[in-house]
């Protein structure tokens, strides 16, 4: 179309006749028209101002309307506008030749108006709709590709959001974790201060009365003798006493009295010796002091441990004993916090008990099953405790017990709190990872397990000398 609106034809004939109807039939029908008279001229033309149309005779002097044609359709920016043949009623072969070059329609000369006109019009009518369609279906396309990379964009966006919740999950999961471990530790740090307060003050309440006890009893043990002593010497001067005498010593059996008094004073002093010793290690074990750390002998905390825990060590109905061996190294004193440290050891030793106690337990049920005797083959329950430095600056304690040992999944386990294997209320499942905060956060230590199913378990404790 030219500025007017009008669609604007190219005829091209070497015909004058020709060109002249032709022009006046189309300018009347309102289009704007253009001539020219050979191939080249209309090819000069029509890239200086491309047709709407392209009306275009066969026969013409120079490059025939065939060889315009292909000229036309050879070059990308006049390939698409619609040409129609002129050619003479005889001449079929031109107009196969015609469409096929790419030409659109012909049209048989002498010319009927009406056709011609006809034609025209249907032909510029299709130019427009292709052109509407072409221009539709790029922004289709446009369209389609900002959807895509919108979708690329969301979708992209949406992974990112979710990895962001599951990050962000993972992390409030980490810290729920962390403020529920911290919770707990805190909880059982405050009991066990407490406790160990109140140990301290039991300890010390009874220290005194029994020191006075253990202390008089040496000096009544003296005094007893030197009467014993001369009650010998009464009897040896007057072996004959008056009848109230003699039948007193009889009722009394005075013979066995002096043999046995003296044995019972020894088991009293061995009785008050064991309290002391409890009391000494209950102060020991109980040195809750956790501001500040202390210069140590760990083997005096891990005998405290142990004598704490002899009630569960010894022969009793139901148990045979667990025997204890101590392998201990040359160790130095060693800069830690002794109270949280001997806690560990009560934990490790504990367990050691508990696996050694519950395997006797299941022994016992085999035996009771099977009318064998099991447990007279199983090796005596054992735990024992070696220690030793490992290098210029790190010293470890191994704990080992022949209990019925572990499997991978709980020595996956073991430190996560409130992990127990045992059953409801005997198990809180928080010794090992109480342990764990002790050795490895306060003291910047390690502490591993090496276990097998029926091989037993050591727990290794390993920290700094200084
Ligand atoms: N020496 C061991 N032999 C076999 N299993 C052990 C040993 N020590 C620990 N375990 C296993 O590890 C689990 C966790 O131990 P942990 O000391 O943390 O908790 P617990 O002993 O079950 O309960 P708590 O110590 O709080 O009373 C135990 O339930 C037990 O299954
Ligand atoms: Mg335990």
């Amino acid at each position: 179309m030219d500025t007017q609106g009008k669609d604007f034809i190219l005829i091209v004939d070497d015909s004058a006749n020709n060109l002249e109807l032709l022009s006046d039939t189309l300018i009347n029908a309102g289009f704007e028209v253009a001539v020219a008279i050979d191939g080249e001229t209309a090819i000069e033309q029509i890239e200086y101002e491309p047709p709407a149309l392209i009306l275009l005779d066969v026969m013409m002097p120079g490059i025939d309307g065939f060889e315009t044609c292909r000229r036309l359709k050879a070059n990308p920016s006049t390939k698409d506008i619609p040409i129609i043949f002129m050619t003479a009623l005889a001449e079929t072969v031109h107009k196969v030749k015609g469409l096929d070059l790419g030409a659109v329609d012909y049209i048989i000369k002498p010319f009927q108006q009406e056709e011609v006109l006809a034609r025209v019009r249907v032909h510029l009518k299709l130019r427009t709709l292709t052109k509407t369609l072409e221009e539709q279906n790029t922004r289709l396309l446009e369209e389609i590709e900002q959807r895509t990379a919108a979708e690329a964009a969301l979708q992209q966006l949406t992974q990112d959001l979710e990895k962001q919740v599951e990050e962000r999950t993972a992390k409030l999961a980490e810290a729920m974790k962390n403020w529920q471990q911290a919770q707990t530790i805190l909880v059982h740090s405050e009991k066990m201060s407490s406790l160990g307060q109140m140990i301290t003050g039991v300890a010390h309440e009874i220290n005194n009365p029994v020191s006075s006890i253990h202390g008089n009893l040496s000096c009544a043990g003296e005094y007893i003798e030197d009467l014993l002593a001369l009650l010998q010497l009464y009897s040896q001067h007057y072996p004959n006493p008056v009848p109230e005498i003699q039948n007193k010593s009889q009722d009394i059996d005075i013979n066995f009295l002096a043999k046995d008094l003296p044995a019972l004073l020894n088991s009293m002093q061995l009785g008050t010796d064991r309290i002391c010793e409890i009391i000494n290690s209950l102060r020991n074990f109980s040195r809750v002091d956790p501001g500040a750390m202390m210069v140590v002998d760990l083997h005096q905390g891990l005998d405290s441990t142990i004598i704490l825990l002899q009630h569960r060590l010894k022969q009793t109905g139901k148990s045979s004993g667990i025997q204890v061996f101590k392998k201990y190294g040359k160790l130095p004193p060693v800069e830690c916090y002794p109270g949280p440290l001997n806690q560990v050891f009560m934990n490790i030793l504990a367990n050691a008990i508990d696996a050694l106690e519950e395997s006797e337990y299941r022994n016992q049920k085999v035996e009771a099953m099977n009318g064998i005797s099991v447990r007279s083959n199983s090796p005596t329950p054992t735990i024992c405790i070696h220690t030793e430095v490992t290098d210029t600056n790190h010293i470890m304690i191994g704990i080992l017990d022949n209990g019925p040992g572990m499997s991978e999944e709980v020595q996956s386990r073991l430190f996560e709190p409130f992990f127990t294997t045992k059953p409801f209320g005997k198990g809180t499942g928080l010794g090992l990872s109480i342990s764990y905060e002790i050795v490895v956060e306060k003291h910047g230590g390690m502490l591993s397990c090496i276990s097998a199913p029926g091989k037993g378990a050591e727990f290794i404790i390993e920290i700094p000398i200084r």
